[in-house]
């Protein structure tokens, strides 16, 4: 049996959500923007995954666009602020994920200015270098809520008061922090929020845009008079289903998850310190999600021990990658303050629903033995 410690990256679909998806494959298949008896008992079950969506972020559920990824959601909002808005200043993170990122890096090509806030040590935003950057000219403030590399999750409703200050937009990239930490839009202070179903034992290929009333949100997507023309194409209707389920499973089981989640991450973390001597955490091991742990082992090649446990039988994530023979650190990690090397050390664990005692052990057991001969190549 493989040990799955990358739940950040992607996780297995919840049982009860395959269930729900077989049933709209095999028994609802119609198109639900017919208008006899199969368009409207498919459009039912899209109506009722929006209002599972809709309570998991305490948002009404006309205010949920379903979209193919959070990366749509991501550029669509984007997108949308930026033909909306006169303003031409965006301001986000140095640790946002691609999605944020590269729409914004397009903007940039044309006429928008934009400026990226940095973090401190520990991966939370310099609130200071925030209140020196907004001015009345920013449209947009976007910020990753819970990072997907280190797991570090930020002080939102700060950022919002600062961001309303002016005037300006808040964003807020949701989609590693569903399903592990409460996420209510209005305690968060957001103008938009996106998620994504395989993230939290959902299907892959289903995500949404929340953008609250009053917010224009313009097609990324044309070509239809789907989700009220802001996206064209024919529902994913099961994999929008498979999203309300998980959402529904999600907000239910939320305080049981992340505790044990939390539990088994700190059974790791204890062990790979009690075992392994000179490594070191990255990220605030205060403000980060339950499941995430990033840790450098100083020295070693991460390639290398990434490869080893993968013939172990376990699988985590790197904090560097291999490009051309030379080592690309991870840009969270550079924002952090890390250097290339110190990120090729460096891996990520992430526990979640399945991770047991016996999978954390037997990784605790693994690692002394295999972080040494990670070290000795690099050396
Ligand atoms: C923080 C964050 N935002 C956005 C995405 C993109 O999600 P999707 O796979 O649905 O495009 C990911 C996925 O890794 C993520 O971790």
């Amino acid at each position: 049996m493989r040990i799955y410690l990358d739940f950040n990256a992607t996780t297995p679909v919840h049982p009860e959500v395959c269930t729900a998806m077989q049933e709209m494959l095999r028994e609802n298949w119609g198109n639900p923007s017919s208008t006899y008896i199969e368009g409207a008992r498919a459009r039912r079950a899209i109506e009722e995954a929006r209002e599972q969506v809709a309570a998991l972020i305490g948002a009404n559920f006309d205010e949920i666009l379903f979209t193919g990824s959070a990366t749509e959601a991501n550029n669509t909002a984007i997108h949308s602020i930026a033909r909306a808005n006169d303003r031409t200043r965006f301001l986000s993170s140095t640790i946002e994920h691609p999605s944020v990122d590269e729409p914004l890096a397009f903007l940039g090509e044309q006429d928008s200015k934009i400026v990226q806030i940095g973090v401190d040590e520990a991966g939370r935003l310099d609130l200071t270098a925030l209140r020196l950057q907004v001015d009345d000219r920013t449209a947009l403030v976007a910020v990753i809520l819970a990072n997907n590399e280190i797991g570090v999750v930020q002080d939102m409703s700060t950022i919002a008061e600062i961001a309303h200050r002016v005037g300006a937009h808040l964003h807020v990239d949701a989609t590693q922090a569903l399903g592990k930490i409460p996420v209510d839009v209005a305690t968060l202070g957001a103008d938009s929020l996106v998620g994504s179903a395989h993230k939290f034992y959902g299907p892959k290929g289903a995500g949404f845009l929340w953008a609250r009333d009053g917010v224009p949100v313009a097609p990324w997507i044309r070509g239809g008079p789907q989700e009220k023309r802001r996206r064209g194409g024919t529902e994913n209707t099961s994999g929008i289903v498979g999203l309300g389920c998980a959402a529904e499973l999600a907000r239910r089981e939320l305080p049981v998850r992340s505790a044990e989640c939390a539990r088994l991450r700190d059974r790791l973390w204890n062990g790979i310190a009690q075992g392994v001597h000179s490594v070191c955490r990255n990220g605030s091991a205060e403000h980060v999600l339950p499941n995430t742990l990033n840790v450098e082992f100083k020295g070693a090649a991460g390639d290398l021990l990434l490869e080893m446990l993968d013939g172990e039988g376990v699988s985590v994530s790197a904090g560097a990658a291999c490009a051309s023979g030379s080592i690309e650190p991870s840009h969270v990690l550079s924002a952090l303050g890390r250097t290339p090397l110190e990120a090729r050390a460096t891996l990520r664990f992430s526990t979640g629903l399945g991770t047991d005692e016996a999978q954390i052990d037997r990784v605790l057991a693994l690692l002394p033995e295999l972080v040494a001969r990670a070290r000795e190549v690099a050396a």
